[in-house]
Parts: structure tokens; sequence; C-alpha cells
């Protein structure tokens, strides 16, 4: 019992940081925003807006994207607390261990791999539609047996139906390039990353600036056809519409859908080993990268609904066949081209942060360190995990659906908000007396806030969900008996009387 809550001392974590075998620390202030913003703006906005205002929302995903932003914005802050205490790879898994202990330390990085490799599909995914939309244009098709899952949610029908295709095969392809790219080494990527996210923020820009031009205000005057609630409780609906399938419906449950557009800005506190200075610039990273993109969320989301009656947004590509619907072809090509290097670029991120994680866990034994802890010997980088990661990853992209992966995410990568939020709480009595850098404000109500606000999104998520997220939970505790608690490196110490 003593193990499952032994918490990982924050001297012991400071301690460890200053070892060898750490990563380099060369990322500066503006550099942690940009590989924020590379991490946050891709699929969310580019694909998930179109099936959220045309089936959640309507034309009231403004406000969703405002709601969600929220909720962020209190986590963000709490992820900055902690990055600037505790400056090490892990991210949310490190800041539990220090707080909760081994138990849900373990069940967090595992909950990560939700955010992290679910997501990485999520994304592989997003960058096929708008891969396919751009070979569209010169007229060119991927036969339907190679297009998309092989089976996707109607909620006209409000169950499950066959696509005719076999697998997505430009997901499947995007996955193993991205494998082959993060196992070479990515001394690169930042540069590529600021590349990536130069070009992305002018396609965004270019969308609000020309766009805007094209709004027809009668598009907004049907507001919210499925109103403003959108919260259940375990399968029932608490406040606003149900669909057929008792899925909820509005402005909340749209914003629980684009939550995944906002994924990526606490992926800056996994790049916290690399900061030069961690202890300021990483809360920077992650709460400047944040709201830039709720600005430019919320003005895209405006355009879009004002350029096309909701009904009619497409949900494959949404932003660029707005704008072919308006006449502007150039403009189609320009944003397919954009939104796919931008995608790329996400996707990048997410590959790369998920064997960091698993990295962290490695060295703490919870999982076996000749798999997740290998690095290789030329390139340097953890090639092994790399490697799982895009099959794991390949296969979920190739086989399941866009929107089921997509709430899948959102329920875990929520679920890790809530818990860092709490850590936060818990940190703060006690270790009241420990160094801060960064604090969050309105302390203790910005966690609070976090909690509720983030659980609210979670019971805005339609309720299969919460039962893949227990199944997924269950798994998880499974391995940590057999193996994790066996391992444990902590444990060891404990053992050997090292630590108390
Ligand atoms: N926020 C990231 C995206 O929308 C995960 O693609």
């Amino acid at each position: 019992m003593n193990q499952f809550f032994a918490r990982k001392p924050l001297s012991l974590l400071l301690e460890e940081m200053k070892g060898e075998n750490r990563l380099r620390r060369i990322l500066g202030p503006v550099t942690l925003t940009s590989l924020g913003v590379g991490a946050i703006i891709g699929t969310g906005i580019f694909v998930l807006t179109g099936i959220a205002a045309h089936d959640k929302s309507g034309p009231a995903i403004i406000l969703s994207f405002v709601a969600a932003g929220i909720a962020c914005v209190f986590a963000a802050l709490c992820y900055a607390e902690f990055a600037s205490m505790v400056p090490v790879a892990g991210s949310a898994y490190t800041y539990a261990y220090a707080t909760m202990g081994e138990f849900f330390a373990w069940i967090i990085g595992w909950d990560l791999i939700l955010e992290y490799a679910v997501g990485s599909a999520t994304v592989a995914h997003g960058w096929s539609h708008y891969f396919q939309d751009f070979i569209g244009i010169f007229g060119l098709k991927i036969p339907l047996i190679f297009r998309k899952a092989p089976m996707d949610f109607d909620p006209a029908l409000g169950h499950f139906v066959a696509t005719g295709s076999y697998f997505d095969l430009p997901a499947i392809i995007i996955t193993i390039i991205i494998t082959f790219i993060l196992i070479k080494g990515i001394q690169e990527s930042a540069n590529f990353n600021a590349t990536m996210v130069g070009i992305k923020v002018a396609i965004v820009l270019l969308v609000i600036g020309v766009g805007i031009f094209f709004i027809n205000p009668d598009n907004w005057s049907n507001f919210a056809p499925f109103g403003y609630g959108g919260l259940t409780f375990f399968g029932k609906t608490v406040w606003g519409q149900e669909a057929m399938d008792g899925a909820p419906l509005g402005m909340l449950a749209g914003a629980a859908m684009i939550f995944f557009a906002y994924i990526g800005f606490d992926s800056v506190s996994t790049h916290a080993e690399e900061a030069k200075n961690p202890r300021k610039d990483v809360p920077i990273g992650i709460i400047a990268s944040l709201l830039i993109c709720t600005v430019l969320y919320i003005l895209v989301a405006g355009v879009l609904t004002g350029m096309v009656p909701y009904n009619q947004i497409n949900i494959d590509a949404p932003v660029s066949d707005a704008f072919n619907k308006v006449g502007l072809t150039w403009a189609q090509f320009v944003i397919s081209l954009g939104a796919l290097a931008g995608i790329t670029s996400v996707l990048l991120v997410m590959m790369l942060s998920q064997p960091r994680v698993m990295l962290a866990m490695a060295r703490d034994g919870l999982v076996p360190p000749s798999v997740f802890g290998a690095i290789h010997e030329k390139f340097r980088t953890p090639w092994k995990s790399t490697i799982i990661t895009g099959i794991f990853v390949g296969i979920l992209a190739g086989f399941l659906p866009l929107r089921v992966l997509a709430e899948l995410v959102n329920i875990g990568t929520l679920f890790a908000f809530v818990v860092v939020c709490t850590a936060v709480l818990i940190m703060r009595r006690k270790h009241p007396e420990a160094e801060r850098p960064f604090k969050a404000p309105f302390f203790p109500l910005t966690p609070i806030l976090g909690i509720i606000t983030c659980s609210v999104l979670m019971f805005s998520l339609p309720l299969e969900n919460w039962y893949r997220l227990f199944g997924w939970l269950a798994i998880g505790m499974l391995i940590y008996f057999f193996y994790g608690r066996k391992h444990s490196v902590m444990h060891k110490m404990i053992q050997s009387g090292e630590i108390k």
C-alpha cells in the first residue's frame, strides 16, 4: 500500500535533472512558443471544426471555442506552475509522481498514451483528409478501398455504418514517414517546425483576412440550432438536446469535441529539459502559444460559419471547401497545402512526445527500460519506443474513424488536465515552501476552476467515451500490478533505505 502512494521527492527530481544523459538545453521563449503553436494548430481547426459545427453546435461553435479555450487557460496556468518548479521531461506523469504517488503517476502516464499516441492517429486521419482534398484539385482520387477507416459513425442514423473502405492508406503512410524521421533524429526539427509554424499561421491569417469579405451574416441568424447545452451525466442528459443515439448536442457538446484543437500547449512542458531557462521560458511558451491559438481559432470559426450555412459545411476538409464554395479555388489550393504542412508538424511533435513520456517512465522502472529506455547508438533517439509508437499509431489511424479517436483523445487529455490541476492544489499544501518561479494566479480558484471546467467538458462527451476511458485505465492497472509495481526504481530505493 505504501508503495502505491510513495511520492517521488521533489529534491530527487531536481537532483536527477542534474545527472548525465539529459537532453541539451537550447530552446528559448520564442522557440518554445513556436513549438507550442506547432503542436496546437492542426486537425482540430482544419477538420473537426466542420464536424462539430455541422453536427453539434452550428454557428455557436464560435462560443464552443471560447468555452474550451477558457478550460485550457486554467489548465495551462497549472501546467506552467509545475513546469517552472520541476522542469523535467515527463510532464503530467512527473507532476503526479511528485504529488500523488506512484500509482497515480502510472495511471496518468498510461492515460497520456491516449493524448499522444491516439492523438497522433487522429491527426494522421486529418492529414489524410487534406491530402485527398489536395490531390482532388488535380482530379486525382485514392481508390475507395484505401480512402478511410472501414466504418464510421453516422449521426443522422445514430449508428456505425460501413464506409466501403478497407483502411486509410494515406494516414498509414504519413505515420510511417514520420516514424522514420523521428528515429533518424530531430536535430533539425526545431527549424523544420519553425518553417511549418510560419506557413500554417500565414494560412490561418489568410483564411481570416480573405474569408471575412465573404461572410454573409444571415448564416449566423440561426446561431445555436442545437442550443447552448450538451451536458450529460453518464448517459442522462442534464442540460440541452440529445441526438438519436443519446449523444449530447449543443454549444458545450461542440466545445467537448473541438477541445481537441487546443491539445498541444501542454507538450511545451515535455521540452522543459531542453529549455535554456525553463523556469521562466516554459510558462511563457505554454501560455503564449495557447493564447495566440485561442484568438486565431475564434476568428476562424466566425469566418467559416459566416461563409457557409452550418448544415452545408464540409466535414472532411471544411476550411478549404468553404473557399471553394465561394468561388476562390486558388485559395482552396493554398489552404489544402498549408493545412497539410501544418498538420504534419502536429504529428511530428505528438509522435515525438509519446516516446519521451515513456522514456521518463522507463527511467523510473515502470515500463521495461530495455525497450522504452533504449537510445539508438548512432542517432541518439529512443528508437525502439518510437517504432512501437509508430506501429500503434498506424494501426489506429488506418482502421478507426476520426470522430471516435478524437473523442477518446479528448476524454483522456481532459482527465490529465484535471489531475494536473489537482496536483497543483496538493503541492501548494504539502510544499508551500518550494520555490515556484511561476505561480498560477488567484490560487486556489484557478486550479479549482480548471478541475470544474475540464470535468464539465468530459461530461459533454458521449457516454461510450467514459467506458473506453475506464477500459483503457483498467488495462493500465493490470500492467502496473504485474510489472510496474515489481520493477519500480523508487520501490527499490525505499526498500534499501536510500529514501524514506
Ligand atoms: N491540437 C492538435 C490538432 O488540432 C492536436 O491537430
